[in-house]
């Protein structure tokens, strides 16, 4: 199966995180969002991580602008109907994606494979959305999307071998190491890491300690990069909790229940970094 040209929906954090990868390893790529203004600060923000290659002198001017080049945007789903591979990194809600894969199947051409870059929802459940389950993945891409080594592949129980095989080179391709699983709730990333982040936010609500010595104790005694604490704020709070609560509800065992802190800051729109504020204030100087 030979994929040359990617759909990505959603310009977002993810999104254009996914097509800049896509483009830096010579994909052409078309990512849409809903109005020319998100599309546009997404490639923004490619340009930007770009830049920061070229300032170390790890990228050339030239390579950047081609890399830039190979990425288009639009805000129409059809425009992605000859696309060898869509994935889908909208906003993290049932009904979004429903409707988005609704479509795409429609408009997109019957050897399209479909992919979802989604942290928790069921890919057998999106897959079924679809007259083309066989051809359906998870590729769960990790924040920031040029830096992270992983790709999380997904199988949904309908996903065929010619397409997690395609799947599995295809990241590959993008220097990335793709590791499989199967589809239950968190899959494997979530599943792990959310209880953690969960139970510094108790710890914190507890008064086991305070934000800086929970972040400085996990930190420097377990050589994670961030504490859970600021990778919580660096995750969205508000993606935290939606988490948390496929975990709970999907496996139906309390020790998945999210913390009433997480709760409140997410009703007080305290989302982390997104917001301005979360654990931390990213509005101090
Ligand atoms: N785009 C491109 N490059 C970036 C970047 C971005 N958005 N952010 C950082 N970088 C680059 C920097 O330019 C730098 O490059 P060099 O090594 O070439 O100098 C390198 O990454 C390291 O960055 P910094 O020196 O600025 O900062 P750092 O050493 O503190 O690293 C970090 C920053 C990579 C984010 C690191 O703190 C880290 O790995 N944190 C943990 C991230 C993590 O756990 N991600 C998973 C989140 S969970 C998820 O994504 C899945 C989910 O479903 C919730």
């Amino acid at each position: 199966m030979s994929i040359q040209t990617i759909g990505v929906i959603g310009a977002g954090q993810m999104g254009n995180g996914i097509a800049h990868v896509f483009a830096q390893a010579g994909y052409a790529v078309l990512m849409q969002d809903i109005t020319e203004g998100y599309a546009r600060k997404g490639l923004a923000t490619i340009d930007k991580n770009l830049q920061r290659g070229v300032d170390k002198g790890k990228l050339t001017a030239d390579a950047k602008a081609a890399v830039l080049d190979r990425v288009k945007v639009t805000t129409r789903l059809d425009d992605l109907a000859d696309c060898d591979l869509v994935i889908e990194a909208a906003t993290e809600k049932w009904e979004v994606k429903k409707q988005l894969f609704d479509t795409l199947d429609l408009v997109c051409k019957p050897g399209t494979i479909l992919a979802s870059n989604t942290s928790s929802i069921s890919i057998t459940k999106l897959a079924a959305v679809t007259k083309r389950p066989g051809s359906f993945i998870g590729m769960h891409f990790m924040n920031p999307v040029p830096v992270m080594q992983l790709v999380e592949i997904i199988r949904g129980l309908a996903t065929d071998d010619t397409t997690f095989d395609a799947v599995m080179e295809l990241a590959k391709q993008l220097g990335k190491t793709p590791i499989a699983c199967n589809d239950f709730p968190g899959f494997v990333s979530n599943r792990v890491l959310l209880p953690m982040i969960n139970e510094a936010i108790y710890a914190l609500y507890e008064g086991v300690a305070t934000v800086e010595s929970i972040d400085g104790i996990m930190k420097l005694g377990m050589n994670h990069p961030m504490g859970p604490l600021t990778l919580a704020d660096f995750i969205g709070l508000d993606t935290c909790l939606y988490i948390l609560n496929v975990l709970h509800e999907g496996l139906g065992d309390p020790k998945y229940r999210p913390c009433p802190l997480l709760i409140k800051y997410v009703d007080a729109g305290w989302l982390g970094r997104k917001s301005g504020r979360g654990f931390y204030d990213y509005n101090k100087a």
